[in-house]
């Protein structure tokens, strides 16, 4: 009998080892210990949890370490043992971060170590952005994918609401927004923008058009869900480029000149009524979205139709503006007033460096990363999401339908440190963390958004989490493969996606 004990407690012990050896978490966690025993994922759901919410527990097992307050907010210990599982944070927060942890263990494995956890983020901004207005997947789509960012301990979502293609959120001050450019006659975007220049728009409720936009009440429903997962929804709001929407529901916001002038999505920053509707807009903004921040746009305007407008000419003359850049700079400077009066701050992308940076902007550096350092050393803050590794609109494989020329397969994105030599320790606090953006100029479907956006979101969640010196290419491809099967079990599409999907749409 006691040669069987030992046998069994011999094999378990083996299982045990080799869970160990495959411990899957994505984002790799800052301490892992293993402890004796293992348990199965079955009686891991209906394991007895005891939380402890007390930063001064917390403080005593991190023995020492500094942590940012933000980063104590998140951090916390977990004990799993055979009896039920511990858990340790400062803040609710924490306590979510833990549960994310054991929901990941027990899906990734069929027989869990039991295990001692020590974790907290490395970077404080850990983001994704959805572009839902050159092709609109809507709220379900959304939460799932929230439930996914939350699951990889991602905490900002940035909501690309209105772009020259939709508008896609109510706005009761300017209601011919959503009535008549939320909807197109065409479905897929190219077929709809011809050489740059964007097709006709239809009315709401046009048999067959295509569109959509988000209620109010779907904006709540939206914040509520990811609340529960500590993610704010950051919404953006483009000015003055990538308006061409807004101009075929209100032509008096383009500037004085024939047509609207040359450039087709500019608005004129030469009008005060150009103010008052952007300010009465982001007031409705304001009151839907709780978040700090509001995202401005800012990328693209080729400021050609101001050269030659009367009132943009007014307006410099007026305020002293040597350029059209610093006719820019005026505007977002003006809207970052406005939002500061209302306790919001301003991110816009890279192009809110040229003309001058508003005194407390936050610098989305797109175009590599050289704005961003630039940013950094004029003491602002930034966020990095550089096209050559986290535009999530290019493709993964050359083959690849339907998607943008460059390459940016997994390792690639893998690849990216956000925290370059340039940057020195004490300007480190001013890099905020990274974002992953999904572009949809090619992406109609759901199932071809989520296959842009995974694996290819779980490293960029491990670069914004996982301290530098845990990064390690070999380990997290085959994490990487392992959380892609669960997720497809779960009914995501993760590249390479099932041969049995329909390739309907391919180019
Ligand atoms: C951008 O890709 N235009 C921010
Ligand atoms: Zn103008």
């Amino acid at each position: 009998m006691k040669g069987i004990l030992l046998a069994l407690a011999f094999v378990c012990g083996l299982m045990c080892v080799k869970a160990q050896a495959q411990l899957n978490l994505i984002p790799a966690p800052v301490e892992y210990s293993a402890r004796s025993g293992c348990i199965s994922s079955k009686e891991m759901a209906g394991l007895h949890e005891k939380v402890r919410i007390s930063q001064k527990t917390l403080l005593r097992l991190l023995k020492g370490r500094k942590l940012e307050d933000w980063q104590l907010k998140s951090a916390y210990q977990l004990e799993l043992g055979k009896k039920g599982v511990k858990i340790v944070a400062a803040d609710e927060e924490g306590v979510f971060y833990a549960r994310q942890t054991l929901r990941m263990m027990a899906s990734l494995n069929s027989s869990v170590t039991c295990c001692t956890i020590l974790d907290w983020p490395r970077l404080r901004y850990r983001g994704v952005m959805l572009d839902e207005s050159r092709h609109f997947q809507g709220k379900d789509f959304v939460m799932k994918q929230l439930e996914m960012m939350a699951l990889l301990k991602m905490n900002r979502f940035h909501f690309h609401l209105v772009d020259n293609p939709g508008w896609r959120v109510q706005i009761d001050s300017y209601p011919k927004l959503t009535r008549l450019t939320a909807w197109r006659p065409q479905a897929y975007f190219w077929d709809w923008e011809k050489n740059e220049i964007g097709g006709p728009f239809v009315e709401e409720g046009t048999p067959g058009a295509y569109g959509g936009y988000y209620t109010k009440q779907d904006i709540a429903d939206i914040l509520s869900f990811a609340n529960e997962r500590h993610i704010e929804v950051i919404p953006e709001i483009e000015m003055p480029g990538h308006n061409y929407e807004t101009r075929a529901a209100y032509p008096e916001l383009a500037c004085s000149l024939p047509g609207g002038g040359k450039d087709p999505w500019e608005l004129c920053p030469g009008k005060e009524r150009t103010f008052e509707f952007l300010e009465k807009v982001l007031l409705e903004v304001f009151d839907m979205f709780h978040s700090q921040y509001i995202h401005i746009g800012g990328d693209e305007a080729r400021k050609n139709n101001w050269k030659v407008c009367p009132d943009c000419q007014a307006r410099m003359k007026a305020e002293g503006l040597k350029s059209v850049e610093e006719l820019q700079s005026y505007m977002i400077r003006r809207m970052e007033r406005f939002a500061h009066e209302h306790g919001k701050r301003i991110i816009g992308w890279d192009e809110i460096l040229q003309g001058g940076l508003a005194p407390d902007a936050t610098v989305m550096s797109w175009h590599g990363i050289e704005a961003g350092l630039q940013a950094v050393k004029e003491g602002h803050d930034v966020i990095f999401t550089p096209t050559h590794y986290y535009y999530l609109d290019y493709h993964q494989d050359p083959a690849q339908f339907r998607a943008v020329g460059r390459h940016v397969p997994l390792e690639k994105v893998y690849s990216f440190e956000p925290l370059s030599e340039s940057i020195s320790e004490a300007d480190a606090h001013h890099v905020l963390g990274v974002q992953g953006n999904l572009w949809t100029e090619h992406v109609q479907d759901a199932w071809h958004a989520e296959m842009m956006l995974y694996p290819r979101v779980f490293a960029i969640a491990e670069t914004g989490w996982s301290q530098a010196e845990k990064k390690n290419w070999p380990d997290f491809e085959r994490r990487a493969s392992a959380l892609s099967q669960v997720a497809r079990k779960w009914g995501y599409t993760v590249y390479p996606p099932d041969s049995t999907r329909p390739r309907e749409g391919c180019d």
